[in-house]
């Protein structure tokens, strides 16, 4: 496979073209999450979510803030849809929160719960907004966590009976399915090293929390089929894995330590979940991995049959590149199970205020790396932008590193587009400022920005900017 991205300091091919133009059809929207936006935690039935313990126990979320109140979307939601429709927007991911549906994750349905996310619909659909939800974008409900959480199997035929809950009200008017939001996280960073929700750290329950991940999304896959869903996806945060040296010239050999070193990490990050869900099958980087940290007993005969469902779309949410060398002979204080002997390093990059390095040629490899590695299935880029210390003035917010952001990864995405990658749309992170996991709220993504003492929306100039790429279908110089 090659890419044709070229060395720091020279425009990359795409940026002479003059116009990118999108093909027709190309869809273009913005996503966000339940948790992150939609505050009334304690309304009209919702039970209690691992972020709602977490973000409560001090120490654990900057400024000690919660998604109390988030952007109490939960009930400015048709105002929001009034906004996406101002900035044109063709589609809207957002996710619905488990513990909305089931108070405790099981048992009865919540009416009520359900009733938001029709109005949401429906408001969209009036507005010619279509709808991508997503069912886990990690507000698991505390009373299935207190009966050991995605550690335990049962909370993957849980999730399936859920999926299915939400599908029979929804499913008339929402076409596109998304199983899970970024299982790698949900299990490494919650149950693995405790920086996410529920907080664990235990490196084999965050790998058997991945094995349920997957049944959850292989269960809740056949769930959504059988009730006629037409389009299912699952959503991984990836990213292209490098040594340093390719960061700026990807053709830059890689010894035999780093290259191995480079394929182990893309084979816990990315293989891990597409090729069980895919193929049907781990790769032997992550059974080598389960070895070492408990053993397969957690995966029972059938589970692969079962995770390995056909599935339309995958969804990729891309901030930045991972870039790693082998460090054989040093310490092995693992970063992650199976990361034993391999040392991380940022990329050599301007940062955003996320300190995650800016490398919009990064998406490219990944789009093709994926188009090229399972070309049965269409990619979508279902999170992309940036954090940046916004400053209102005069009532604008002058965001040009995000609009500079947004453009280089577009651009990055087009060209990997012309090089051949199936990609069918676009969704920038995110339509609102909002709690940023750990971060809180001192991280803002938004297009949109939030002011958090009165609830009062700004569109940010990248959200102007963006309107007017997604009238044209494309950028211009
Ligand atoms: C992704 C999450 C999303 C948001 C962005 C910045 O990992 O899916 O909720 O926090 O990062």
């Amino acid at each position: 496979m090659t890419v044709t991205v070229t060395t720091r300091g020279t425009a990359p091919s795409y940026l002479t073209e003059g116009r990118v133009a999108f093909r027709d059809g190309f869809v273009w929207g913005a996503a966000t999450a339940s948790y992150q936006i939609e505050g009334a935690a304690k309304e009209d039935g919702r039970g209690r979510s691992i972020w709602d313990t977490f973000s409560s126990v001090p120490g654990k979320v900057a400024g000690g803030d919660t998604g109390e109140v988030a952007c109490d979307h939960y009930h400015r939601y048709a105002d929001d849809v009034r906004l996406m429709c101002d900035l044109g927007l063709q589609a809207y991911r957002f996710s619905v929160a488990w513990p909305r549906i089931q108070a405790d994750g099981s048992g009865p349905i919540n009416d009520l719960g359900l009733a938001f996310y029709d109005r949401l619909v429906d408001e969209l659909l009036e507005s010619d907004i279509t709808p991508y939800a997503t069912l886990y974008h990690w507000d698991l409900p505390q009373a299935l966590e207190d009966l050991g959480g995605w550690t335990a199997r049962d909370t993957a035929y849980r999730f399936a009976d859920y999926a299915q809950a939400v599908h029979a009200r929804l499913g008339d008017r929402v076409r596109s399915w998304t199983t899970l939001n970024e299982p790698w996280v949900a299990a490494f960073l919650g149950y693995g090293n405790g920086v996410h929700a529920p907080g664990r750290k235990d490196p084999a329950a965050a790998l058997h929390a991945a094995h349920h991940l997957l049944l959850g999304h292989g269960l809740s896959t056949q769930a959504l089929r059988s009730a006629g869903a037409e389009e299912i996806m699952l959503v991984i945060n990836s990213s292209p894995v490098l040594t340093p040296a390719q960061v700026h010239a990807p053709a830059a050999p890689a010894n035999e330590a780093d290259a191995a070193a480079v394929e182990r990490i893309h084979a816990l990050l990315t293989r891990q979940f597409l090729d069980p869900a895919l193929r049907g099958e781990y790769p032997p980087a992550v059974l080598e991995t389960l070895e070492r940290h408990g053993g397969l007993g957690h995966i029972r005969d059938g589970d692969l049959e079962i995770i390995n469902q056909p599935i339309e779309l995958v969804g990729l949410n891309y901030y930045n590149p991972s870039v790693v060398e082998a460090r054989l002979g040093e310490p092995a204080d693992a970063a992650w199970p199976g990361s034993e002997d391999i040392r991380f390093s940022p990329a050599d990059a301007p940062t955003t205020a996320m300190g995650w390095p800016i490398v919009p040629t990064g998406l490219s490899r990944l789009l093709l790396r994926l188009s090229h590695d399972y070309p049965e299935v269409g990619l979508f880029v279902t999170e992309n932008g940036a954090a940046f210390d916004d400053v209102v003035t005069d009532g604008k917010v002058h965001d040009t590193n995000r609009v500079s952001y947004l453009e280089g990864h577009l651009r990055a995405v087009h060209a990997a587009i012309e090089a051949g990658a199936d990609v069918r749309g676009y969704l920038a992170w995110s339509l609102l400022d909002n709690f940023e996991w750990a971060e809180g709220y001192s991280r803002r993504f938004g297009l949109v920005y939030v002011d958090y003492e009165n609830q009062a929306r700004i569109p940010k100039d990248s959200a102007l900017w963006y309107r007017d790429v997604i009238q044209r279908n494309g950028l211009t110089l």
